[in-house]
């Protein structure tokens, strides 16, 4: 018999392409893995007949010791779990905290936000509480502070926020962990760090130590392009980590995505060097948006509050070659990319201006 709760369930539209040339409806890359990468996933492709290292050994060593070097964290292995992409990750957070069933825990989460938080949150069986943005498109920290009650076992936020591109200070952020009970789990969504260009934004890893109900989730699919390959990592305390690794899917992570993540985090001052050229063109393409309706983002993705015209923005675009996502009545997020790319959303942007960016 089938879950009758299944047929409420939202379906998570994936961008698409629409038959459009131009393909910025899914933050994705629009460059490749770097050749070491391609390689040392071929390789791992030879052994395919084998199943992966099902602790992901490797790569979970790489990662502690990656993210342990700068910052002088004290991490090992037993601090980082990683999943087939952090949406995975996401969803075992949410099975590692909440019970199901009529048990009614709650998991708050900014909202609009990532389109996956209301699946992966229902599908575990958890319920959702969403807490709407701010006026200014910002995870209202205080009002998900609010929202916690007995129920309540974890609490997402969102840094910066998909599609809104907003993010919270490291003073609110310190704020609100204080705010929160110690027995509620915290998770930092940390997707899009890599684009992040300000002073104030905060160092999730670094108040690990001062709250250790924190977990911090990111992702080998936007900047260091590997969206296809789904793979994800999450730092937190031991006894968490262990919590998500009981709950996952066992060989989730394929041995070539283990292997293209490791190569990846060889590579990645040349990965990181990529981001450059997105956080050129993001401020050029905000540019190109009349200052009443630009929404300052730290993403690789602009939001646009079109609401009723969102729609005919996301045709309009199309007729451009671009494929946006747009998420109806409410408004479009443009991913940003290369300078090749850029030109043709700048020029698309100039020539929509008069009619979908009206004074306001
Ligand atoms: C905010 C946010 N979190 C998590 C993810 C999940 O990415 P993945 O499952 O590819 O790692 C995305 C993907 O778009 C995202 O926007």
């Amino acid at each position: 018999m089938i879950r009758a709760d299944l047929t409420s369930l939202p379906t998570y539209v994936p961008g698409s392409l629409h038959g459009h040339p131009v393909k910025l409806s899914s933050n994705e890359s629009s460059q490749g893995p770097l050749p070491g990468v391609t390689r040392a996933a071929a390789e791992a492709l030879a052994t395919a007949n084998r199943y992966p290292d099902i602790v992901s050994h490797e790569l979970r060593t790489t990662i502690s010791e990656w993210l342990a070097g700068p910052s002088s964290l004290l991490l090992d292995a037993d601090n980082v779990a990683v999943g087939a992409g952090s949406s995975s990750l996401i969803e075992q957070a949410v099975l590692a905290t909440c019970r199901g069933g009529d048990a009614g825990d709650e998991v708050v989460y900014p909202w609009r936000s990532f389109e996956a938080y209301p699946i992966l949150v229902r599908v575990a069986g958890a319920t959702p509480v969403e807490v709407p943005l701010t006026a200014g498109h910002g995870n209202d920290l205080p009002a998900m502070a609010a929202a916690i009650n007995e129920h309540t076992r974890l609490v997402i936020v969102c840094n910066p926020n998909n599609p809104s591109g907003t993010t919270v200070s490291r003073e609110e952020l310190i704020t609100f962990l204080r705010a929160v009970p110690e027995d509620v789990q915290v998770l930092l969504d940390e997707a899009y760090i890599e684009y992040v260009r300000e002073d104030d934004f905060p160092d999730g890893l670094g108040l690990l130590a001062d709250f250790p109900n924190l977990a911090i989730a990111r992702t080998f699919s936007k900047a260091y392009g590997l969206a296809g390959l789904r793979v994800g990592y999450l730092v937190g305390r031991p006894e968490f980590i262990e919590a998500v690794n009981k709950v996952c899917i066992p060989f989730s992570v394929s041995a070539v995505a283990q292997a293209a993540a490791v190569a990846s985090i060889a590579a990645r001052d040349e990965l990181l060097q990529r981001t450059e050229e997105t956080v050129t063109q993001r401020t050029r393409v905000l540019e190109h948006i009349p200052e009443a309706w630009r929404i300052p983002s730290q993403g690789n993705f602009v939001w646009l509050d079109l609401h009723e015209r969102a729609a005919a923005f996301e045709k309009a675009m199309g007729e451009f070659g671009v494929a946006v996502r747009c998420f109806d009545g409410e408004g479009v997020r443009i991913t940003i990319t290369d300078e090749a790319e850029t030109d043709v959303v700048v020029q698309a942007l100039d020539a929509l201006a008069s009619e979908f960016f009206p004074e306001r």
